[in-house]
């Protein structure tokens, strides 16, 4: 009995200890044991390091590292001419123009180089899906994945900012690749589509003579 009694009081004492603060706050400070990490060495953002020769923690990200979402460009940021949101900016970032419409005004300079980068990164990035001359017979179509082929007469016809808005934010069943993909990679990649829809589709009159006899045409 008086063991009962013991182990009675001692299963009320712990039902009324557990169950019996939930929920109530105090104001007194927490016993630490063990203090996890509740307090840490770390580099907090725009303090003072002595480590650094310009003397400030923050660090630009490494070469070629892509920011998340629609971010500024790093290096204008960093610029003491930044100014913020101009309407040639937004067009990097959204592909629409002032009024809200998707341009087509192609925001880069355009030369060789761009357009290697937007064949590399297109072969990375929509190559699997869209195909490798954008007819859509990528190796995913034997699953069932029957990504758009780029060779028709609406897609020919929209402009380059609508293009860029489906790499950014997708369409459809396809997934948008801001997180993955830079603004300037993006615009890269609508040109080098623009090269494919052209290698399917360029008109004859297009060629050179020497062209076109090299073609047996
Ligand atoms: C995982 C597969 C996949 C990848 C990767 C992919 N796409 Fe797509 N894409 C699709 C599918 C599926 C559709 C059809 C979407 C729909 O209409 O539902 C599509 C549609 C499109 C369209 C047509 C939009 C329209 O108006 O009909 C364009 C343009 C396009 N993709 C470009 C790209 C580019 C450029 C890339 C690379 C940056 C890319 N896609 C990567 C699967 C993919």
């Amino acid at each position: 009995m008086r063991l009962f009694l013991t182990i009675y009081v001692l299963v009320i004492v712990a039902t009324v200890s557990i169950l019996g603060f939930r929920g109530s706050l105090t104001e007194k400070e927490p016993v630490e044991v063990f203090n996890d990490m509740d307090r840490q060495a770390k580099y907090k953002p725009q303090a003072e390091n002595s480590f650094y020769a310009n003397g400030q923690n923050d660090r630009l990200p490494p070469k070629l590292t892509v920011s998340r979402g629609n971010a500024l460009e790093i290096k204008d940021v960093f610029s003491t001419e930044f100014t913020s949101s101009t309407s040639s900016e937004e067009l990097v970032l959204s592909g629409k123009d002032a009024n809200g419409e998707f341009s087509d005004y192609f925001p880069y300079p355009v030369d060789f180089e761009l357009m290697q980068y937007g064949q590399e990164s297109y072969n990375i990035f929509c190559m699997t899906c869209h195909g490798a001359a954008g007819d859509g017979n990528g190796v995913t179509k034997q699953y069932g994945i029957l990504a758009t082929s780029y060779h028709d007469d609406r897609l020919r016809d929209a402009p380059d900012g609508y293009i860029y808005d489906v790499i950014t934010n997708g369409k459809g069943l396809m997934y948008g690749l801001k997180d993955r993909l830079s603004n300037e990679q993006r615009w890269a990649i609508v040109l080098y589509l623009r090269a494919l829809q052209r290698s399917q589709s360029a008109p004859l009159e297009s060629l050179s003579t020497t062209e076109k006899s090299e073609l047996g045409l």
